[in-house]
Protein backbone atom coordinates (compact mmCIF):
# COMPACT_ATOMS: atom_id res chain seq x y z
CA UNK A 1 0.00 0.00 0.00
CA UNK A 2 2.74 2.51 1.18
CA UNK A 3 4.79 1.35 -1.92
CA UNK A 4 2.26 2.49 -4.30
CA UNK A 5 1.37 5.74 -2.94
CA UNK A 6 5.52 6.01 -3.24
CA UNK A 7 5.38 5.07 -6.91
CA UNK A 8 1.82 7.01 -7.33
CA UNK A 9 3.29 10.08 -6.06
CA UNK A 10 6.79 9.56 -8.36
CA UNK A 11 4.77 9.29 -11.30
CA UNK A 12 3.16 12.49 -10.52
CA UNK A 13 5.79 14.34 -10.00
CA UNK A 14 7.52 13.21 -13.13
CA UNK A 15 4.54 13.86 -15.26
CA UNK A 16 4.59 17.67 -13.65
CA UNK A 17 8.14 17.43 -14.50
CA UNK A 18 7.27 16.52 -17.79
CA UNK A 19 4.28 18.91 -18.48
CA UNK A 20 7.28 21.79 -17.43
CA UNK A 21 9.73 21.07 -19.39
CA UNK A 22 8.21 22.34 -22.90
CA UNK A 23 7.67 25.54 -21.30
CA UNK A 24 11.01 26.66 -19.71
CA UNK A 25 12.56 25.32 -23.17
CA UNK A 26 10.32 28.04 -24.47
CA UNK A 27 11.54 30.79 -22.28
CA UNK A 28 14.82 29.45 -22.49
CA UNK A 29 14.60 30.11 -26.73
CA UNK A 30 13.27 33.29 -25.96
CA UNK A 31 15.93 34.67 -23.71
CA UNK A 32 18.75 33.16 -26.39
CA UNK A 33 16.93 34.78 -29.38
CA UNK A 34 16.95 38.01 -28.03
CA UNK A 35 20.75 38.37 -27.37
CA UNK A 36 21.50 39.28 -30.68
CA UNK A 37 18.97 42.02 -30.66
CA UNK A 38 21.04 44.02 -27.69
CA UNK A 39 23.65 44.26 -30.46
CA UNK A 40 22.47 47.61 -31.19
CA UNK A 41 19.44 47.82 -28.54
CA UNK A 42 21.54 48.42 -25.56
CA UNK A 43 19.68 48.40 -21.93
CA UNK A 44 21.57 51.42 -21.24
CA UNK A 45 20.20 53.90 -24.00
CA UNK A 46 20.57 57.11 -24.15
CA UNK A 47 20.48 57.84 -27.67
CA UNK A 48 17.59 57.44 -30.52
CA UNK A 49 17.87 53.89 -30.21
CA UNK A 50 14.74 52.13 -28.19
CA UNK A 51 15.60 49.93 -25.34
CA UNK A 52 13.59 46.83 -25.56
CA UNK A 53 13.41 45.77 -21.90
CA UNK A 54 10.24 45.85 -21.08
CA UNK A 55 8.50 46.83 -24.32
CA UNK A 56 4.98 46.26 -24.33
CA UNK A 57 5.38 42.24 -25.99
CA UNK A 58 1.88 42.58 -28.70
CA UNK A 59 3.44 45.95 -29.74
CA UNK A 60 7.23 44.41 -30.69
CA UNK A 61 4.96 41.61 -32.61
CA UNK A 62 3.50 44.22 -34.40
CA UNK A 63 6.28 46.31 -34.57
CA UNK A 64 8.12 43.16 -35.79
CA UNK A 65 5.67 41.76 -38.22
CA UNK A 66 5.30 45.00 -39.62
CA UNK A 67 9.23 45.27 -40.36
CA UNK A 68 8.92 42.32 -41.74
CA UNK A 69 6.04 42.65 -43.89
CA UNK A 70 7.40 45.90 -45.32
CA UNK A 71 4.31 47.99 -43.94
CA UNK A 72 7.17 49.90 -41.86
CA UNK A 73 9.97 51.04 -43.24
CA UNK A 74 13.70 50.75 -41.62
CA UNK A 75 17.16 51.03 -42.69
CA UNK A 76 17.96 48.07 -40.65
CA UNK A 77 15.12 46.21 -38.97
CA UNK A 78 13.01 45.73 -41.85
CA UNK A 79 15.73 43.22 -43.04
CA UNK A 80 16.34 41.46 -39.87
CA UNK A 81 13.20 40.91 -39.01
CA UNK A 82 12.70 38.48 -42.08
CA UNK A 83 15.42 35.91 -40.64
CA UNK A 84 12.99 35.19 -37.47
CA UNK A 85 9.64 33.23 -38.07
CA UNK A 86 6.30 34.39 -36.27
CA UNK A 87 6.81 31.67 -33.40
CA UNK A 88 10.29 33.06 -32.89
CA UNK A 89 8.81 36.88 -32.96
CA UNK A 90 6.39 35.66 -29.52
CA UNK A 91 9.26 34.19 -28.08
CA UNK A 92 11.18 37.36 -28.19
CA UNK A 93 8.50 39.73 -27.49
CA UNK A 94 7.72 37.66 -24.49
CA UNK A 95 10.84 37.61 -23.38
CA UNK A 96 11.51 41.13 -23.48
CA UNK A 97 8.37 42.37 -21.99
CA UNK A 98 9.13 39.91 -18.77
CA UNK A 99 12.57 41.21 -18.39
CA UNK A 100 13.53 44.58 -16.30
C1 LIG B 1 22.17 45.94 -36.25
C2 LIG B 1 21.46 46.69 -35.22
C3 LIG B 1 20.13 46.13 -34.74
C4 LIG B 1 19.88 44.88 -34.25
C5 LIG B 1 20.83 43.69 -34.11
C6 LIG B 1 18.48 44.89 -33.84
N1 LIG B 1 17.91 46.10 -34.08
FE1 LIG B 1 15.97 46.64 -33.73
N2 LIG B 1 16.33 48.49 -34.48
C7 LIG B 1 17.52 48.90 -35.06
C8 LIG B 1 17.33 50.19 -35.69
C9 LIG B 1 18.39 50.98 -36.43
C10 LIG B 1 15.98 50.54 -35.48
C11 LIG B 1 15.23 51.78 -36.03
C12 LIG B 1 14.46 51.29 -37.28
C13 LIG B 1 15.38 51.02 -38.46
O1 LIG B 1 16.02 51.95 -38.94
O2 LIG B 1 15.46 49.84 -38.94
C14 LIG B 1 15.39 49.47 -34.68
C15 LIG B 1 14.07 49.47 -34.26
C16 LIG B 1 13.46 48.41 -33.61
C17 LIG B 1 12.10 48.39 -33.12
C18 LIG B 1 11.11 49.53 -33.18
C19 LIG B 1 11.14 50.23 -31.83
C20 LIG B 1 10.26 51.43 -31.73
O3 LIG B 1 9.77 51.66 -30.62
O4 LIG B 1 10.07 52.16 -32.72
C21 LIG B 1 11.87 47.17 -32.58
C22 LIG B 1 10.58 46.67 -31.95
C23 LIG B 1 13.09 46.42 -32.73
N3 LIG B 1 14.05 47.19 -33.33
C24 LIG B 1 13.25 45.12 -32.30
C25 LIG B 1 14.43 44.39 -32.43
C26 LIG B 1 14.57 43.02 -32.02
C27 LIG B 1 13.46 42.18 -31.39
C28 LIG B 1 15.85 42.64 -32.29
C29 LIG B 1 16.49 41.27 -32.12
C30 LIG B 1 15.80 40.17 -32.74
C31 LIG B 1 16.52 43.79 -32.88
N4 LIG B 1 15.62 44.83 -32.94
C32 LIG B 1 17.84 43.80 -33.30
C33 LIG B 1 18.71 48.21 -35.05
C34 LIG B 1 18.88 46.90 -34.64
Amino acid sequence: MKRSRILAAGIAVSMMTMALAPQAAEVERGAVLTTSCFACHSIDTTGNMPNLVGYPRDLLVSQMQAFKDGSRPGTIMNRLAKGYSDEEIVLIADHFATIQ
